[in-house]
């Protein structure tokens, strides 16, 4: 078991600013698109009238139109003190005084322009007065990179660098509370790069025993106390889930349990508990049931829940939340092999139920299923499980939009955060006539139906068995959002995108507001 893993690249260095300087090499700035050519964005009122026409004129000379997203770099005028104007679209124009772009436009706008800035030592931006924290989040998730793999042979140079160091140039740069708004901004976007790390890192170096020590260090370093148990405590307990999915592998499988117990709820009373489980699955082959070999590969990311609901936790206490946060998350590898569970055993689940395993490659579900008992004994207030369940979710809803299914109300709330956060999260049913199809002829429940219709809505079926009568839960399944194998877009880059975490944590944000 190592840690010794070189940690992460810490991101660009982002500081709030009074004005653009002499130092910053390219000065980033919004336009909105005018009826005639780019408007500049300036609520800061950084520039004066006659240099906002003057960018605007050489902007539109160099083909700026103003829409969302659209790049145009050119030389800074002398009234601009930066050596270069990158302007960043920003869409529409706004037709009142309040009307501004939504937070989502603003962060991509950003991550737009931060995946631009390549080899860029020092830049600085006015997107930050439109919204600072959405700017300071698109810019950090832009210039995300992850390159632990590559030797020095095809690291990138000074030249091909991200992005190093940002000012936000703002109205205020002194004042306390925009220094609160950037450093929240700031841990929130750390966290999605934690878990972007854990999915990027290859199953060669990730694999359960590793993947747990990295949640103990990440944990122990935030103040979550922590327990792991291994799989003889795992099969000493009755898990026959995680050992199930995990006996055909020589790596063997685990679960790591992080606890956060923040200061009391609003009113000095009693805070809630959230349980948050997470699938840990550090590579799936299907195992009996094996995969086709195209595209194996990305299953890689088949533990970014698992990674989601770590880094959430962690952040959860680095930003001192009013809530108890206890992540339960399984972690198995899964393989075929002569140890291999077949299709056809019987297992029993922490907690006693018994299930046909007829697919080996529907086996989050199996993992998951022993957590949220295992969860539940915490007796919560709220559940939610993350996982990347099934491709079903890729056919229901495509690559950009997790599905959250669950109890009605707190699925709903769930939902609509996610939207607010730019994850975009739908809420999706379980229409109770396809849990029959789970009945199994020898054990209580099978893990798979015979047929592929709602494929994402009878895994979540399978999963509401295990959850206790009465307790809110939310069950958002990842499978496509998680991890982008096309290009990069907005402040996605290709491989692990961190989804769900900030929707995990405008949950936990929300709950300790509103209970
Ligand atoms: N990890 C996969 C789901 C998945 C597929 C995630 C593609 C990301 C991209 C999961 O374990 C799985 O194999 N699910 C099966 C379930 C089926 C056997 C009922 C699937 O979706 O095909
Ligand atoms: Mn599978
Ligand atoms: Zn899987």
């Amino acid at each position: 078991m190592s840690a010794d893993h070189k940690s992460r690249q810490p991101g660009p260095e982002i500081k709030l600013a009074g004005k653009i300087g002499k130092r910053h090499e390219v000065a980033v700035v919004g336009v909105w698109k005018g009826d005639n050519g780019p408007i500049v964005a300036d609520s800061a009122g950084t520039f004066d009238e006659a240099t906002r026409e003057l960018l605007a004129g050489q902007l539109h000379t160099a083909g700026a139109t103003g829409k969302a997203e659209e790049l145009t770099r050119i030389p800074a005028p002398s009234s601009v003190r930066a050596t270069s104007v990158l302007a960043v679209g920003l869409g529409a124009a706004p037709s009142g005084k309040d009307d501004s772009p939504t937070a989502e436009q603003l962060r991509r706008a950003a991550g737009v322009a931060a995946r631009s800035l390549i080899g860029v030592s020092s830049a600085a931006t006015t997107l930050g007065a439109l919204d600072l924290g959405a700017a300071a989040e698109g810019f950090f998730l832009g210039a995300y990179a992850f390159t632990e793999f590559k030797s020095e042979k095809s690291r990138p140079g000074p030249d091909a660098a991200p992005l190093a160091a940002l000012d936000m140039v703002v109205g205020k740069p002194k004042s306390a509370k925009a220094q609160r708004t950037l450093d929240r901004s700031l841990a929130i976007a750390r966290a999605v790069a934690t878990a972007r790390d854990f999915v990027n890192t290859p199953p060669s170096h990730l694999y359960p025993a590793e993947f747990a020590e990295r949640a103990r260090q990440l944990g122990a370093d935030a103040g979550l106390s922590v327990e792991i148990l291994d799989d003889a405590a795992l099969a000493a307990g009755g898990y026959g889930g995680i050992v199930g999915v995990g006996q055909g592998s020589s790596r063997p499988p685990c679960l790591v349990r992080l606890t956060h117990r923040g200061p009391g709820g609003k009113k000095g009373g009693a805070n809630k508990t959230v349980a948050l489980v997470g699938k840990g699955i550090t590579f799936d082959t299907g195992g009996i049931s094996i995969k086709p070999a195209a595209n194996m590969e990305n299953m890689t990311s088949d533990m970014a829940g698992a990674a989601a609901v770590i880094a959430t936790v962690a952040l959860a206490a680095q930003l001192d939340l009013p809530l108890t946060v206890i992540a339960t998350v399984p972690m198995a590898e899964n393989m075929p092999s002569a140890t291999a569970q077949r299709p056809g055993d019987v297992i029993t689940h922490y907690g006693g139920t018994t299930v046909e395993v007829l697919n080996t490659d529907a086996e989050g579900r199996l993992i998951l299923a022993d957590a949220l008992v295992r969860a539940s004994e915490d007796a919560p207030d709220y559940i939610i499980d993350t996982a990347t369940l099934t491709g079903a979710q890729m056919v229901a809803l495509g690559n950009r939009t997790p599905g959250v299914m669950g109890t009605d109300e707190f699925r709903d709330r769930v939902a609509s955060l996610s939207q607010q956060v730019g994850e975009n999260a739908w809420a999706m049913p379980l229409p109770a006539e396809l849990r029959k199809d789970l009945d199994s002829k020898i054990a209580d429940l099978a893990n798979v139906t015979n047929h592929r219709w709602g494929g994402m809505l009878s895994a979540g079926l399978f999963l509401k068995e295990f959850v206790p009568d009465g307790t809110a839960w939310a069950h958002i399944d990842v499978a496509g959002p998680a991890y982008n194998t096309s290009g990069p877009w907005g402040y996605t880059g290709k491989g692990g995108t961190g989804v769900p975490v900030r929707t995990l944590f405008a949950v936990l944000e929300d709950i300790a507001e509103n209970g």
